[in-house]
């Protein structure tokens, strides 16, 4: 077993067991890349103060998101394909959160379906809602998250179309992958991988296909999602969508004061903070810049998360201290997955966890629900100096 230290340790694994077109699907940004580096660049940019001689005893990193109690304020972010990271990858890690006390959001375009998921875990999850144009798939799809007693709809704001991400298309990225010479000369290298893909039979999109009338090819996930995404989402769908569903909602992809205002007014139980992991907009204000406006704006009443660069427990700190009630992490999971199956999204958790507890304890506090903007230092005009 490789001595794993931090999340990159987790990446590397990663990078060299996992099929080129996934690795590098995790690790894209759309077009030119610079919101997807700011990402988790800027959160570097906020130092950490250092306390001495407080007592550091006892110190817990429990709290709650969404009033659902948290081992710590992290929870896997929904990501697409992740099936195809590893043989059976979303059970894998939706196990290894239950374990660790997490929330684990499952992806509309996720392999396992809602309903193998919930088969093969004991406690509720998050399911990740895209909108669709088929409103009958749309309104059986929240059914199915509801029978499979999901405990949160995430729906997500920012993707009615794709963001375009330059290596997927030179990989012809598609799930399953399609043999080409290219793809073969990389799979023979990938043997561990491609056993276990062989021994089971989730290898596509396991929500969609079989489940939505007249699409015969989901394979080719940008081919997709222009065909069925609805491009005319707006705020009076999103209410009508928070009513069919009847619990707990939380609206990801919010970027801007404004949206917040209105996410706040349409209702939802709290907002994720997200560039989509600076693969929709590139050249977008990074998620921690964009924080402390969103949460200026709406942070009195209405529960803000953060996702998007995440990749250390350092950096969850951060987070929490700028004012965020909860984080996700969405590369370091997969990193962990596709490194070593359950054991390694294990592994990413305990590295966080171990990192955020370290972390806390140099900064004076002993209960991350005490952990305020005392805690860190941040630059003159850090959440921009743009007209
Ligand atoms: C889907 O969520 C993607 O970013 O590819």
């Amino acid at each position: 077993m490789p001595v794993i230290t931090c999340i990159d340790d987790l990446r590397e694994l990663h990078r060299r067991r996992t099929p080129k077109m996934f690795f590098d699907y995790c690790e894209s940004g759309s077009w030119t890349e610079q919101t997807f580096r700011e990402n988790t660049a800027d959160f570097q940019d906020i130092r950490l103060r250092q306390r001495v001689a407080v007592n550091m005893e006892g110190r817990t990193l429990a709290t709650r998101m969404i009033g659902q109690e948290v081992a710590m304020p992290v929870a896997l972010a929904p990501v697409g394909l992740t099936g195809m990271q590893r043989a059976d990858g979303e059970i894998k890690a939706a196990r290894a959160a239950e374990k660790a006390g997490v929330p684990f959001t499952l992806s509309t375009m996720s392999i396992c379906s809602i309903e193998d998921v919930a088969e093969h875990t004991t406690k509720p999850f998050w399911f990740q809602l895209y909108t669709m144009k088929d409103q009958d798939y749309l309104r059986r799809l929240i059914q199915r998250a509801k029978d499979a007693k999901c405990s949160a709809l995430v729906i997500t704001l920012d993707l009615q179309i794709l963001g375009q991400r330059h290596k997927d298309l030179k990989n012809g990225l598609s799930a399953p992958p399609r043999l080409t010479p290219a793809t073969i000369a990389d799979l023979m290298t990938k043997w561990t991988w491609g056993l276990e893909m062989l021994r089971t039979e989730r290898r596509k999109f396991g929500n969609i296909v079989g489940h939505v009338k007249g699409v015969e090819d989901t394979s080719r996930l940008g081919e997709w999602t222009a065909q069925q995404f609805d491009q005319k989402l707006d705020w009076k769908k999103i209410e009508e969508i928070k009513k069919l569903w009847g619990g707990p909602v939380i609206l990801k992809g919010i970027l801007d004061p404004e949206d917040a205002i209105l996410a706040r007014k349409v209702g939802c139980d709290a907002i994720v903070v997200s560039n989509h992991g600076g693969r929709q907009q590139d050249g977008a204000i990074s998620s921690i810049r964009a924080l402390d406006p969103i949460l200026q704006a709406v942070g009195d009443d209405l529960e803000v998360h953060i996702d998007s660069g995440i990749r250390s427990g350092q950096d969850v700190l951060r987070a929490i201290a700028m004012g965020a009630r909860g984080t996700y992490i969405g590369r370091p999971w997969v990193y962990g997955l596709g490194a070593m199956g359950e054991a390694g999204v294990t592994r990413a958790l305990e590295v966080i966890r171990n990192e955020l507890d370290i972390a806390m304890a140099f900064t004076g506090k002993r209960d991350i629900e005490n952990v305020d903007r005392s805690c860190i230092l941040v630059p003159a005009g850090f959440s921009g100096v743009w007209d």
